[in-house]
């Protein structure tokens, strides 16, 4: 056999190999080899391609790369229209529709529906003849869209050749293209540190990428397709039923969604709305309803159409995460930590299903990215429990009489002068807890559950001990008397009882709750759970440098400083006596350092074990005093690899640190466990 032959040959089994696990990947979420043996087959097949120019085919992967700008959109005449759908928005709408579909088919129960969910992206129809992708479209008004082939093609999930044997001659096939959410926050963030603009949301995300005279740009956006339909088609009989049409689009290479449901009965529609309806904040795009079909096509064919939508499907929308209000006033509400965080009221609007009336706006820096003014329209967004945010001005609704948000000089509680640190988003008051608003949050958070868990002491109660002077520090809490309390308006002798109860209750406690309770900056419970474990006692927290809090599970530079600086500071140590002469106690740690073998030796450990568990490793290491460190640097006493060890092992070989295998690290264990 030739030279060229066996190229030929080795070009088509390794294009094949590549087609198969893209689809594994792309379509059927399921791969089979790790992301390095794909990139290591598809550089190969480049560098065949790069040495070969006359082996490339139009299917290859390496076509997925984009191509040279276009200056405009040509326009495509949809062959059959691209029609949207009637709404829903409710569960009553849903019967009218099921009602509507019985009675023009002459049938008494309901038929069989397919749910599908409503993918929030943009409308595309592709061409493909004789299983080659030919043509790619926008929706466009329905009856003519753009030509945006070049763009779809850089789509993975999208086939450029039809998988399967007997393909049509001439097939369109529907669907949506959208960005999924762990991809739009990726891009957003990459575009806000190179100064691009972000987008809104994934929707228009989607439909900003793939609109790219550039399609360079198409290929480097995070971009999926869900196939939904068959449109014109020839040389091809449709199946009976609008289920048999999805098997037929996922065997042609297609990703159909994966929750789609043949169902019987408008009451199974409905319970599967709910389900979705529920799961909507865990998937990983974004759905805005879910769509109802009538499964046989030969009753589709009969309901037929209504002006632009068809009688035989509906899609019930959930109740909308975005809406347009007016931002009527911004306030600044001061954190426990001191940080300004600008609050916007707004005129009160139902959004993701509750009425909404405020929104965060973060940061100056926020304030500043939105451009937004004073009696703007702003798109909220509320999902989930995720606290409302503004996400974009409507600049063509700005009234004459909107005026530019201006950040405080002075704290608004204290009229502290504000602080800005460097390279920090955050202004804040310098105040600390002799600014009576850091002073409540402070409070609130010492007795919240997760923190010293003070019972029936709410947030009302806790401001109002602030403004009566009640309390003017931490420590006060413990001099609260009941017969005082019971005297306020609206506490009675019960409450008062209780609350110093509570607080009776709390002075014996565990020093990792006392260590979150204290409230120091980036300091969360997993934190103080490591500060407590780490060293045994307070007396060594408050004690240890920046070296020693370095030492700590996860304590990085940052968080060290906060925490040495809180204990740095006089009137916090102040604090802290006399909560502890209040009788605020906890059983040290015993850290029986003579276990402690490795104190002092940083350890890397990479790779996969075969006996041990890396988890299991790090934590025996840790009870012997070492610190296990997740990068190799100059500091590392020693790695031990495992087999599939990468950059971590290239950088400790590079570095000179000893290298050992699982082996060793076993024997180390055993020696020291003697
Ligand atoms: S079927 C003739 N199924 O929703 C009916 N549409 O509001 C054709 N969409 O333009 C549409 N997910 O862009 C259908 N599973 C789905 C869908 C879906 C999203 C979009 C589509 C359509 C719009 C109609």
């Amino acid at each position: 056999m030739s030279h060229k032959q066996d190229l030929a040959r080795e070009y088509q089994a390794l294009k094949d190999t590549l087609l198969y696990h893209a689809r594994r990947y792309y379509a059927l979420d399921a791969p089979e080899i790790s992301d390095a043996e794909y990139d290591a087959l598809f550089k190969r097949l480049l560098e065949l391609e790069g040495a070969n120019p006359e082996l490339i085919s139009a299917d290859s992967p390496s076509q997925r790369v984009g191509s040279e700008p276009l200056s405009a959109f040509n326009s495509v005449a949809h062959r059959m229209p691209m029609l949207s759908l009637d709404n829903a928005f409710s569960e009553d709408d849903l019967l009218a529709f099921d009602k509507r579909i019985r009675d023009r088919l002459g049938i008494d129960r309901s038929p069989e529906y397919v749910c599908e969910p409503k993918y929030d992206g943009i409308a595309v129809s592709l061409i493909y003849e004789n299983g080659k992708l030919v043509q790619g479209a926008t929706r466009g008004d329905g009856s003519t869209g753009e030509d945006i082939s070049e763009n779809v093609k850089t789509v993975h999930s999208i086939p450029l050749q039809l998988n399967g044997g007997d393909v049509p001659s001439l097939v369109e096939v529907r669907g949506e293209v959208y960005m999924p959410r762990e991809g739009f926050k990726r891009y957003n963030a990459q575009a806000s540190t190179k100064g691009d603009k972000p987008f809104v949301n994934p929707r228009n995300a989607a439909a900003g990428s793939l609109r790219q005279l550039d399609s360079r740009i198409t290929a480097r956006r995070p971009l999926e397709m869900c196939a939904y339909s068959i449109g014109v088609h020839e040389g091809y009989p449709l199946p009976s039923t609008h289920g048999e049409v999805l098997q037929q689009l996922s065997q042609w290479g297609f990703m159909v969604s994966e929750h789609y449901r043949v169902l019987e009965g408008v009451e199974a529609c409905t319970r599967y709305f709910d389900e979705l309806a529920e799961k909507r904040e865990s998937l990983p795009y974004d759905i805005d309803g879910i769509v109802f079909k009538v499964n046989r096509l030969d009753f589709q064919d009969e309901l037929g159409f209504v002006a632009r939508a068809p009688r035989w499907a509906i899609a019930r929308k959930f109740p909308a995460q975005e809406e347009i209000t007016v931002l009527k006033e911004v306030e600044f509400q001061v954190g426990r930590t001191g940080a300004i965080t600008p609050v916007a009221r707004l005129e009160p609007v139902f959004v993701g299903g509750v009425t909404v009336s405020n929104a965060t706006l973060h940061n100056a820096d926020e304030i500043a990215r939105l451009g937004v003014h004073i009696g703007d329209s702003v798109a909220v967004r509320r999902a989930g429990d995720v606290i409302p945010q503004i996400v974009s001005v409507v600049p063509s609704l700005r009234p004459d009489t909107a005026r530019p948000i201006t950040f405080p000089e002075a704290c608004p509680v204290c009229e502290t002068p504000l602080v800005q640190s460097e390279g920090e988003a955050a202004i804040r008051c310098p105040a600390g807890m002799s600014c009576q608003a850091q002073l409540k949050e402070s409070i609130k958070h010492y007795v919240s559950r997760t923190a010293m868990d003070i019972d029936g002491l709410g947030d009302k109660l806790v401001s109002l001990f602030v403004d009566l002077k009640l309390i003017r520090s931490l420590a006060d809490l413990y001099r609260l008397r009941a017969d005082v309390l019971s005297e306020l308006d609206g506490l009675g002798k019960k409450s008062a009882d209780n609350i110093i109860q509570a607080i009776e209750a709390s002075r014996y406690c565990e020093l990792h709750r006392f260590i979150y309770a204290l409230g120091i900056r980036e300091v969360g419970q997993a934190t103080a759970r490591n500060l407590a474990r780490h060293f045994g006692s307070l007396e060594a927290i408050i004690a240890a440098d920046i070296d020693a809090l370095l030492e700590v599970e996860d304590i990085g530079p940052v968080v060290a400083q906060h925490i040495q600086a809180f204990f740095a500071t006089p009137s916090n140590l102040d604090i802290i006596t006399q909560i502890r002469e209040a009788g605020v106690h906890w059983d040290d740690i015993v850290i029986d350092e003579s276990s402690m073998t490795l104190k002092g030796k940083t350890i890397v450990l990479t790779g996969s074990f075969s006996t041990l568990k890396r988890s299991a490793a790090k934590t025996a290491l840790e009870a012997l005093g070492a610190k296990v460190a997740s990068s190799v640097s100059k500091n590392t006493d020693i790695v031990y690899a495992g087999p599939g060890a990468g950059s971590k092992l290239t950088k400790a070989q590079e570095l000179n640190v000893p290298v050992e295998d699982e082996d060793a690290l076993i024997a180390l264990l055993e020696q020291h466990a003697e």
